[in-house]
């Protein structure tokens, strides 16, 4: 199905879509990071811009093409993620989190390439928690007020519904969406459990791109009764 027979359910939003890993610097040369491959929510973006929105994608270290009319903002650390998205959200009406966003990061980042010393010695590192993005922009006033949309997502290895179930009430957004196991890192496909405040929806398996576009139907759907 092309673009152009995508009904434009989002026309007048703005949607800024969290998507990839991100990048924690040990030194200038290496850093931590984890599997995400950005593909469902760089699907998510694609699937907005086609309902109509306008889309601004903020992009962790991954190798995907921008989607079609989309704007892209990268970024490496968990610190410039949160600093687009909280710039970028001012302006959204729609907040998709998809990133894997590391939860630590070194305490210090070496500024010069660590070297070994010979004696086989190993790095200590030392991790400090990173800021919580979703909950941070879930918390602006224009979130509170109902003029910004936000919906997390969940990767659980069991007990799905009770942990994401937990998770959109601790952070405090309308919407979270569960991924419906096995590990979906790197996937073409996927499948999704939609929980709300009036309870949780399946998405069978199907490619991201299809999720995507049902799933930014449901937003739709949703934001559309609220206002
Ligand atoms: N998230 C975020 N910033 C973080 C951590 C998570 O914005 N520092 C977002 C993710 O993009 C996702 C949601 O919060 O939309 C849930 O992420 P997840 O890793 O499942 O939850 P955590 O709160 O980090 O809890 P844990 O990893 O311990 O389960
Ligand atoms: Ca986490």
């Amino acid at each position: 199905v092309v673009a152009f027979f995508q009904p434009k359910r989002l026309a007048g939003q703005h949607v800024v879509v969290t998507a990839g890993p991100t990048f924690e610097a040990i030194d200038p040369v290496r850093g931590i990071t984890n599997l995400s491959s950005g593909k469902m929510g760089f699907a998510i973006a694609r699937a907005a811009r086609e309902a109509g929105a306008e889309v601004t994608l903020i992009a962790g270290p991954v190798a995907l093409a921008t989607p079609r009319g989309v704007q892209r903002v990268d970024v490496k650390s968990a610190l410039d993620m949160h600093l687009a998205s909280t710039e970028h959200a001012q302006s959204a009406t729609v907040f998709i989190s998809t990133a894997a966003v590391a939860d630590w990061r070194p305490a210090t980042a070496a500024n010069h390439k660590l070297k070994k010393d010979g004696s086989g010695a190993t790095p200590k590192l030392e991790f400090v928690e990173n800021p919580d993005i979703l909950a941070d922009v879930a918390q602006t006033e224009r979130a509170v007020r109902g003029d910004l949309y936000c919906v997390g997502f969940a990767a659980e290895s069991h007990d799905l519904l009770a942990h994401a179930t937990a998770k959109r009430l601790r952070k405090k957004v309308p919407l979270l969406v569960g991924n419906i196991g096995p590990a979906t890192f790197g996937q073409d496909d996927n499948a999704l459990l939609l929980i709300d405040a009036a309870g949780s929806t399946e998405l069978p398996r199907n490619s991201k791109l299809h999720l995507a576009r049902q799933l930014v139907a449901e937003i739709a759907k949703r934001l559309h009764a609220t206002s």
